[in-house]
């Protein structure tokens, strides 16, 4: 971009300040600067101010119902097996990976796949996620594109881990890396806050930006191409999720549903998850942070918790459903944060109180958008035990301890006891689950 186009740009949306320091700068920066500002979109940041001026409205809960979740046992749960087992054979299946957050409250640098989780190996989150995808790969007979989303931030370090690992086995042609939106940030009056003379203040949109992704990198594209009909959407933080579980695909295309999400009873009323909730014929996610003491706290007639089911943020949509949607408008949530900005002169500030706002989408706002929803009950111990925090809760320290103990029921299924404390692995490309054990035979490494 050139600078009279820049300039033009910036005019458009009444943010010429962005070149107040031009002539201070040195080439690297303004061509730096440039580049940047031929990301803003006139569009996208006029519809961050009417989000400002809007401001931060909740939208009414209080009238919201708890879903009908399903919970699928013998025939049921055969029949969906099978109709899953169907797609996969048919290469219908897709994974999707939703890895473009920065793992600031666990404190590491790096993209959190890269982060090691195995207990005995140290193998990194992507292992468990890519071998998971490879054995079903293997066990159908048709292969599982694996499409991940990285951010501007990880993006070449997620790239570079895949690479120095051959793909965890995977084939680098049924890996499709894309990399998330920014926004700048603004300030309350809606101007885009430079956080350096020849920068502006930038963050990832979300994960909803996961749709625009999708389709401005040609991923969609290559999905239809490849025939996908159901794409399995997961979350980089949990090592138990079964990706592209046939139940689960079975389930969700049974029902014909264009968006099917897997709840697991909340281990405490104020677990900070999402809850779905119904209201009328529609759906929609409803945040934690947005639930009253009530809600969470509400009981059923059987004494167990009126809401509760949250989600794990494991998903699967119907291709067409993201192709619908990703043209269309998504809300946008913001956060009110301490963003380092330059003074009239140029000089950087870094604030003590919040002063700009960042922008995210999230992707369940699609779900009111969905012809048919379905939600399907799993148990928390067996798929959800996510890496948020360094320490307590959803920390390395107990997801490792909750892969251990499910690798040590799968086990006791097949007749072989380990005692607690006993380090144990297992790659999911020996075993995806119990059945699995039992016809490779167990080889314990004393
Ligand atoms: C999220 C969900 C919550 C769910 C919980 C389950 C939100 C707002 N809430 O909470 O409903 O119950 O997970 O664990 O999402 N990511 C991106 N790009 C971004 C931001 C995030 O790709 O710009 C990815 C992360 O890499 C991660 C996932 O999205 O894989 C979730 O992000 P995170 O910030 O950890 O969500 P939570 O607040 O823990």
């Amino acid at each position: 971009m050139k600078l009279e186009e820049a300039k033009k740009l910036l005019e458009k949306c009444g943010q010429e300040h962005v070149l107040a320091f031009w002539n201070k700068l040195g080439k690297k920066e303004r061509e730096a600067l440039l580049a940047q500002v031929a990301t803003i979109e006139p569009e996208s940041v006029k519809y961050c101010q009417e989000a400002l001026a809007k401001g931060a409205d909740v939208p009414d809960s209080s009238k919201g119902k708890a879903p009908k979740v399903a919970v699928l046992k013998g025939k049921k749960l055969a029949a969906a097996v099978e109709a899953g087992e169907k797609e996969l054979k048919a290469g219908r299946v897709a994974a999707l990976l939703v890895a473009g957050g920065q793992g600031s409250r666990l404190g590491y640098d790096g993209p959190k796949g890269c982060y090691s989780i195995g207990p005995i190996t140290d193998a990194p989150l992507f292992y468990f996620h890519a071998r998971k995808i490879l054995a079903r790969t293997i066990r159908y007979g048709r292969p599982i594109p694996f499409y991940v989303m990285t951010s501007e931030a990880n993006n070449a370090a997620t790239v570079e881990c895949f690479e120095k690992n051959d793909y965890f086995g995977l084939n680098p042609k049924d890996v499709f890396f894309f990399t998330q939106g920014m926004w700048p940030g603004m300030t309350k009056d809606g101007k885009i806050i430079l956080d350096a003379p020849g920068h502006v203040f930038m963050s990832p949109d979300g994960h909803g930006g996961l749709l625009a992704a999708l389709k401005k990198s040609g991923a969609l594209a290559d999905m239809k191409k490849r025939g996908i009909k159901s794409v399995f959407f997961f979350q980089v933080d949990n090592p138990l999720v079964e990706i592209a579980d046939p139940a689960f695909i079975g389930y969700h295309v049974m029902n014909k549903s264009e968006y099917s999400l897997k709840l697991c009873a909340k281990r405490d009323p104020k677990e900070k998850v999402g809850v779905p909730m119904q209201f009328g014929k529609t759906f929609r996610m409803v945040e934690y942070t947005e639930m009253t003491d009530e809600q969470c706290n509400r009981k059923a007639k059987d004494g167990s918790l009126y809401f509760l089911y949250g989600s794990p943020a494991i998903h699967v949509f119907d291709r067409e459903f993201l192709d619908r949607e990703a043209s269309q408008p998504m809300p946008l949530h913001l956060a009110f944060k301490k963003i380092p900005q330059v003074d009239g002169k140029g000089k950087v500030v870094k604030p003590t109180e919040p002063n700009g706002y960042k922008f995210e989408k999230f992707i369940f706002d699609i779900l009111p958008k969905a012809k048919v929803a379905a939600f399907l009950a799993f148990e928390q111990k067996d798929e959800f035990s996510p890496v948020k925090n360094a320490e307590g809760g959803d920390s390395p320290a107990t997801c490792k301890a909750d892969m251990q103990a499910k690798w040590r029921r799968w086990l006791a299924e097949v007749g072989v006891t380990v005692a607690e404390g006993v380090p144990l692995e297992i790659d999911p490309l020996y075993a995806v689950d119990a059945a699995d054990l039992k016809a490779n035979g167990i080889c314990l490494d004393a």
